[in-house]
């Protein structure tokens, strides 16, 4: 009797949605907070409404469209500064115990500084603060979603040392107006995305090519601006507000191609370079070695008397190293990483100080977006990696989503969705990994980085043609509502 139920538990843990795909049939603890992301500069609109100011993004789209595929920028985006009631019922509707979002540093103080507070921004965020409470909605608040205000900018932006302070002023004055309301925060997102998006290049703003040394120098000031943050709640505002604060990183996980010594180290050294860069800093202290060496070693043969990765005094790093209160995680696909011979000495370059070939495999369902392909197994090695490593009190998936065309009957996204989570529960669930909660990209249909309207992410379809960008739900929406309910995957669960 017992060997047959015991036969019928394992069974029925296990339902087969596809011929390769094994869904977790159990249900996520009751404590685990469902929800959806977005962020200011993609969703907002209203650009210079009610006294916001500029930031950098704006500047950089409207001083060259060809920045998007469609040309289009954010001026509008989803207008969610004006429907931001609707959105909150839309929310409502999804059930969400969580809604994380950014604040727009220029909407609340337009030249970045705390010389003018905008009054009119300050009271967009309250009000949406207050709505989110009154129907039961937590707020996971951003401070840094990458729209830095264009006065800032203009002083040499994430290069200048003084960001550090005016990040640390506008994350105050942040806590103290609404810390009231915001139980977890977040200082940046994907610092890593942000530093080499802008600074290594020209596809995001400020669009400067400094992939040599401006990218690791812009890393730094991000980690000391990221540290100032916390030790500012952490030592003003924690005992009141009670709050937790963090960091969000992104990394796709990055899977040796072969089992070969030299793919093996080179996936882990492709970790290193892409996620240790900036949680090392944090969780150990001071960047990895890895990194240290190559780049140091690299200098030399270039004839430099010094590395380009800028080094942490021992403050810098004693400053930086702690600042976490639990880790953000955005994943969104896995890569194969094949060991390549050392690049030449040459032109100075990040992506050669690292060195490795990095690939998606063929066979993975590939999505719109050239860099995103269905890979769910990713999610849990990616959250068993991180928390052997380093150790984090608890892991939250800030991000995971998947891009198509816009399709309403997207099962595409559903497929996605169920296939991470089913894995994200088995990290949960088998392997003891603290992760507590998630926030899918995205609540809606929104601009892409560089994609402008043509990749849509959203459990909400959002009619970037319509004057009313008018909403509607997606299949996923219905999906992603009926999993929030359940806290279950599979079609045999019931309320
Ligand atoms: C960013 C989002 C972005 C998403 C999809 C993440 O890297 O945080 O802002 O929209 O990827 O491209």
């Amino acid at each position: 009797m017992r060997i047959l139920s015991v036969t019928f538990l394992v069974f029925s843990e296990i339902l087969i949605s596809s011929q390769d795909e094994v869904i977790n049939n159990r249900r996520f603890p009751e404590s685990f907070k469902f929800g959806v992301a977005t962020s200011a500069f993609q969703i907002e609109g209203a650009w210079n409404e009610d006294g916001k100011g500029e930031s950098m993004w704006d500047r950089f789209l409207h001083n060259n469209s060809s920045k998007t595929l469609d040309r289009r920028n954010a001026d509008v985006a989803c207008d969610s500064y004006h429907k931001w009631r609707e959105d909150v019922q839309l929310l409502k509707e999804l059930g969400v115990k969580i809604y994380r979002f950014s604040i727009s540093w220029p909407r609340i103080l337009p030249d970045g500084t705390t010389n003018k507070i905008n009054q009119a921004g300050v009271d967009y965020y309250l009000n949406l603060l207050k709505e989110l409470k009154a129907n039961n909605i937590e707020p996971l608040v951003t401070l840094y979603h990458w729209d830095l205000p264009q006065h800032l900018s203009e002083l040499g932006g994430w290069l200048n040392p003084q960001i550090v302070d005016y990040f640390g002023e506008f994350a105050r004055l942040s806590f103290r107006l609404f810390g009231d309301y915001v139980r977890q925060w977040t200082t940046v997102n994907e610092p890593k995305t942000a530093c080499l998006l802008g600074y290594a290049n020209d596809y995001g703003a400020p669009g400067l090519w400094l992939v040599a040394d401006g990218v690791y120098q812009c890393a730094k000031i991000q980690l000391l601006a990221h540290a100032k943050a916390w030790h500012i709640y952490d030592d003003e505002f924690r005992a009141s507000q009670g709050g937790k604060i963090g960091f969000v990183l992104d990394t796709p996980w990055n899977e040796p191609a072969s089992d070969s010594d030299l793919d093996r180290e080179a996936a882990e050294r492709e970790m290193q370079f892409g996620f240790g860069w900036f949680a090392n800093p944090v969780f150990i202290g001071d960047w990895p070695q890895v990194m240290k060496d190559r780049i140091a070693n690299r200098s030399k043969l270039e004839g430099l008397g010094f590395s380009r990765l800028p080094e942490f005094t021992q403050k810098e790093i004693d400053y930086i190293n702690g600042t976490h209160d639990y880790i953000g995680l955005n994943i969104y696909t896995g890569k194969l990483v094949e060991y390549l011979p050392d690049y030449e000495i040459g032109t100075p370059n990040y992506n050669f100080d690292n060195g490795n070939n990095v690939y998606c495999d063929p066979s993975w369902p590939a999505s719109s977006s050239d860099w995103l392909f269905y890979y769910p197994s990713s999610i849990r090695k990616l959250v068993n990696y991180v928390n052997e490593k380093y150790s984090p009190e608890e892991i939250f998936i800030a991000e995971n989503g998947w891009a198509d065309h816009g399709e309403i009957d997207d099962q595409s996204r559903i497929r996605y969705h169920k296939g991470y989570l089913s894995n994200l529960l088995d990290a949960i669930l088998e392997d003891g990994v603290n992760v507590v909660g998630y926030t899918a990209w995205s609540f809606m249909d929104n601009f892409g980085w560089g994609a402008g309207y043509t990749h849509r992410f959203g459990f909400i379809s959002v009619d970037h043609d319509s004057p009313n960008r008018t909403r509607t739900w997606k299949s996923s929406g219905r999906y992603y509502q009926k999993v929030i309910r359940t806290r279950c995957l599979v079609d045999t669960c019931v309320d």
